[in-house]
Order: C-alpha cells, then structure tokens, then sequence
C-alpha cells in the first residue's frame, strides 16, 4: 500500500512542469510572431514589403538605424502605416521592433520595454503638432 501512495506522488510531480512549460511560452508571443500578427500583411513576413505599397524591412537602412525612430515610427504610424502606440504594449513593441532590427540578415541593436516608454512619451508629444498641422 505505502509503496504505491510513493508512485503515485511521483508520477503528479513529473507531470506538473512538463505541462507548465508549454502553457507559459504561449502566454508569451515572441517578436516573430506579433510581427506576422500585425505587420506582416503589408511588409511580408519575409520582411521584403511589397514594391510600391509598402516598403521593405529587410536590408533598410531606416529599421538598422537609430532605434528611437523606428519606435516612434510604429507607435505614431506614417503615410499609409496605421498607428500602434493603443494597439500594443511596451513589451510588445519592444519585441517586434527587436525583431525587424534582427530579423532577414538585419543587424541592429534590440529595444527595451523601457526604451519603447521613453519614446512613447516623446512621439506623443511630438504627434500631437503633426495633428493639428494636418487641419
Ligand atoms: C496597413 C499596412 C501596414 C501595416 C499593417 C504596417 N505597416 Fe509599416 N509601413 C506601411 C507603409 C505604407 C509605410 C510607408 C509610410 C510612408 O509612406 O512613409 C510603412 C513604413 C514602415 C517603416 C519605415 C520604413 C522606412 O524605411 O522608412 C517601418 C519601420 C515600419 N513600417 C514598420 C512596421 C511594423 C513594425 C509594423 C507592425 C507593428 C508595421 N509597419 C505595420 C504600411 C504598413
């Protein structure tokens, strides 16, 4: 009796973290993925745009260059771009700006959730003339 009770215990405690793992990554999406959620139907998700429309991400000096730029591009939106500072957190914009600076042979330093706050807080006040010029 005592040496069955033993089993069973351990059977419940191998099993608890191999379910824990899987249920954990895909609470987190990866940079990857939130770019072919959000971006890739105009860019592509082999990051090559789409000639005309919508501009490559792959082996453009813009994404490789300073990040505070590409950060606000995306959080206030250019053009045809739509604007996602509502749409996605500051994690999420820092994964997918990391992304497209490392993705398709890009070689570019990754941004940080604080990074991304740091520059939310200046492109909205930046915005915020652009607006009103536009009326
Ligand atoms: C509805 C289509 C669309 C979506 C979705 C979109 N973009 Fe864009 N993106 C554009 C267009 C159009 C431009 C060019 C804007 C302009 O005319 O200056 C652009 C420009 C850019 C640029 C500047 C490129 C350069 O060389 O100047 C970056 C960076 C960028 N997008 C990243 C993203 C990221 C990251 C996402 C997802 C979070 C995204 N885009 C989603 C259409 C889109």
């Amino acid at each position: 009796m005592r040496k069955m009770i033993v089993s069973v215990a351990g059977a419940v405690a191998l099993a608890v973290p191999t379910l824990a793992v899987p249920t954990l990554a895909a609470a987190q999406p990866t940079g990857e993925q939130l770019f072919n959620d959000n971006c890739a139907a105009c860019h592509q998700k082999t990051g090559v745009g789409v000639k005309g429309a919508f501009p490559a991400l792959a082996a453009d000096k813009f994404v490789t260059g300073p990040a505070p730029q590409v950060t606000a591009t995306v959080l206030v939106g250019r053009g045809g771009m739509p604007a996602f500072k509502s749409e996605l957190s500051d994690d999420q914009l820092a994964a997918i700006v990391s992304y497209v600076r490392s993705a398709w042979g890009n070689k570019a330093a990754p941004v940080s959730a604080a990074d991304v706050a740091a520059t939310r807080s200046r492109a909205s006040a930046l915005a915020q003339p652009a607006g009103l010029q536009a009326h």
